[in-house]
């Protein structure tokens, strides 16, 4: 897939919400944005705690913002880090929860790295889990 026209505004968008990040403990700050059927952006960012456990990463932030908002119908995520990590395992099933299916670009902090993506959320978390009684 050609990069589509709305990615490089993603990535930016991403990377504004990774300056915003609450990093003290791992120094390592991270950006998501998601954008939004009708092409609206809903941004997040990592949220550390002391109590290190209690950290929220930057796609669950952005995620829970855009659920808040009433926002459920996502395209697409771009994630901005500084070695351009793909989501942790908690994260894809956060997100799969909502779009199972999104398209997920992986970008860094440091705007002159290369991108890489797409890739589905599906391919990244085969068999995610599904709530049944
Ligand atoms: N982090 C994210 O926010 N998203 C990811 O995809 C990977 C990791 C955060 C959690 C923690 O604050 C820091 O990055 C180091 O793992």
């Amino acid at each position: 897939m050609d990069q589509p026209s709305y990615l490089l505004t993603l990535l930016e968008e991403a990377r504004r919400a990774a300056k915003n990040a609450h990093a003290p403990y791992s120094n390592f700050s991270v950006g998501a944005a998601i954008l939004l059927r009708d092409d609206r952006i809903v941004t997040g960012c990592n949220v550390e705690n002391a109590s290190f456990g209690l950290t929220i990463c930057a796609e669950r932030t952005a995620a829970t913002r855009a659920i808040v908002q009433g926002d459920r119908d996502w395209k697409a995520i771009a994630i901005v880090s500084p070695t351009g990590v793909t989501p942790c395992g908690a994260c894809r099933q956060f997100l799969s929860e909502f779009a199972p299916n999104l398209e997920v670009w992986f970008g860094y902090v440091d705007e002159r790295k290369l991108v890489s993506g797409p890739i589905s959320l599906a391919e990244m978390l085969p068999g995610a889990m599904k709530f049944q009684r």
